[in-house]
């Protein structure tokens, strides 16, 4: 690489570690990192406080009339230097992350308007380059012209362990085997559903990280982009 700013675009599955990833590639490059996922997760979390999702049935008619009410965004967080998001003007990065808005927003996301929505915040995101989003449908609809693409995946056992890990490190009280299925079900719906569903981009480079550690996938991709 030359020096110029590109767009990198991380998709892949469920819980294999791309936002930790894109974090650390965005820091090395002092690029822009966006976890497009937090988008949609806090989109969720509005709708599960306003009765508007509830057990993975979303009011589509509501979702829609209150749409112009969602307001998503990020915010440096000066104590970590991280982008965290924030919904209309409360920062909710933690909230996001239980596993009641893991359990809903999958369908959410499937909702077009929702994508619509999204998908235009993000590419305003990438207008200057220098960024790295990660995500399910960032090399195929948001950047198709990325010029790096890569596409994430982990043995589901492997995904499961890892985020198990993470939310008992937490403190929330979570079992392993429903953790298992959300991750399961949430791949299934995301390959599936009508709306932008999860593929691996034809140009995007397979980097499956079951057996490797967090610096191999780094210097993988470092790899990588010193080619472009
Ligand atoms: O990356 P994540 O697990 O935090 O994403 C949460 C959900 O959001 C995921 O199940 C599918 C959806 N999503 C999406 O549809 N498109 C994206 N670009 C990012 C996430």
């Amino acid at each position: 690489m030359n020096g110029k700013k590109i767009i990198i675009a991380i998709d892949g599955h469920s819980s294999c570690g791309k936002s930790t990833v894109a974090r650390e590639i965005a820091r090395r490059l002092n690029y822009i990192f966006i976890d497009s996922g937090a988008m949609y997760r806090a989109v969720t979390l509005y709708c599960l406080r306003n009765g508007i999702v509830d057990k993975g049935v979303v009011n589509h008619a509501a979702l829609i009339a209150d749409l112009g009410k969602i307001k998503v965004y990020f915010k440096n967080n000066p104590s970590n230097n991280h982008n965290d998001i924030w919904l209309n003007g409360e920062n909710v990065e933690d909230e996001i992350r239980l596993l009641e808005v893991s359990q809903n927003v999958s369908p959410v996301a499937a909702v077009a308007e929702v994508r619509h929505l999204l998908v235009s915040l993000q590419q305003e995101m990438g207008n200057t380059k220098g960024i790295v989003m990660d995500g399910r449908d960032i090399g195929t609809v948001v950047f198709p012209e990325a010029e790096l693409k890569i596409f994430m995946t982990a043995q589901p056992d492997v995904r499961a362990q890892r985020r198990f890990d993470e939310l008992t490190a937490k403190g929330e009280k979570v079992s392993y085997d429903e953790i298992r299925a959300n991750i399961l079900e949430r791949d299934r719906y995301d390959e599936t559903r009508e709306q932008s569903p999860l593929r691996k981009a034809d140009d995007a480079i397979v980097l499956d990280n079951s057996a490797m550690t967090r610096k191999e996938q780094l210097d993988w991709v470092l790899n990588h982009v010193s080619k472009v």
